[in-house]
């Protein structure tokens, strides 16, 4: 496989075609920004913890049935994907009260949940990713009744799936975003899932082991990013 010309280039990623038609080769950046690119950064060391993490996830989902974009990895920064159409969805799946849920709802960060909350966002930087419902999605086209119910099962199931896996390496998952793509005709997980996607939190102390080390300028962000590699095993 040859890689061809760069296709695009996001806030953490840069996306290259290559030779077969229904691959691409995703890089990952140390590059970080928040609040839709209006805090930007560098996280040293970021771009490998997440692909190596992202394909990781992706593999133990696999294994459990949940259809991904994952190929090959083929080093540290650069991962072979299947060249999907992104659903212009992200899917937050919430197992606790924290960040703009807690400030939206008024509900104190770290609050029990009765139950998960499934949440669609319109991703779209300019419009800073509205809020959207299922009447939402239909009326502007963004996805069909069959791609949003086949979602939202498969968020459900990969919440349930991570949920168990961080449990083991002490860690609480707390929320985490999604984002889904079409590869001819079938809806596979896409993107990422990573610190930059994730809550996590040290089951015990409650140590936030994210990015909201970097949005909320905590500090020892490079070290949680590498806590987690050792948390899952990679380092
Ligand atoms: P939120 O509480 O800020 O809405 O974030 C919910 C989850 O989604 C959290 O785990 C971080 C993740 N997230 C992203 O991956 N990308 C984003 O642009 C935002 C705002 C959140």
């Amino acid at each position: 496989m040859e890689i061809k010309e760069q296709l695009y280039e996001g806030k953490a990623k840069k996306v290259f075609a290559t030779d077969d038609p229904d691959l691409c080769v995703v890089s990952y950046k140390d590059d970080a920004t928040a609040f839709n690119g209006k805090k930007k950064g560098t996280i040293v060391g970021k771009g490998v913890v997440n692909n190596r993490m992202s394909n990781f996830m992706f593999k133990m989902l696999e294994e459990n049935g949940i259809h991904t974009h994952y190929v090959e990895e083929l080093n540290d920064r650069d991962t072979v994907v299947k060249k999907v159409e992104i659903v212009p969805l992200e899917v937050i799946v919430r197992n606790r009260a924290a960040g703009s849920f807690s400030k939206k709802y008024g509900v104190p960060e770290g609050s029990d949940l009765a139950s998960p909350i499934l949440e669609f966002d319109y991703k779209s930087d300019p419009l800073d990713d509205p809020l959207v419902n299922n009447y939402h999605i239909l009326a502007l086209g963004l996805a069909t009744q069959e791609e949003i119910d086949t979602i939202a099962s498969m968020a459900l199931k990969i919440d349930q799936l991570m949920i168990d896996f961080f449990k083991k390496c002490n860690v609480e998952l707390v929320d985490f975003k999604l984002e889904f793509g079409r590869f001819h005709g079938e809806i596979v997980l896409a993107d990422e899932i990573s610190p930059d996607t994730c809550r996590f939190w040290d089951l015990d102390t409650h140590e936030k082991l994210d990015k909201d080390r970097f949005r909320r300028d905590m500090g020892g962000v490079e070290e949680a990013y590498a806590e987690m590699m050792k948390r899952i095993g990679l380092a």
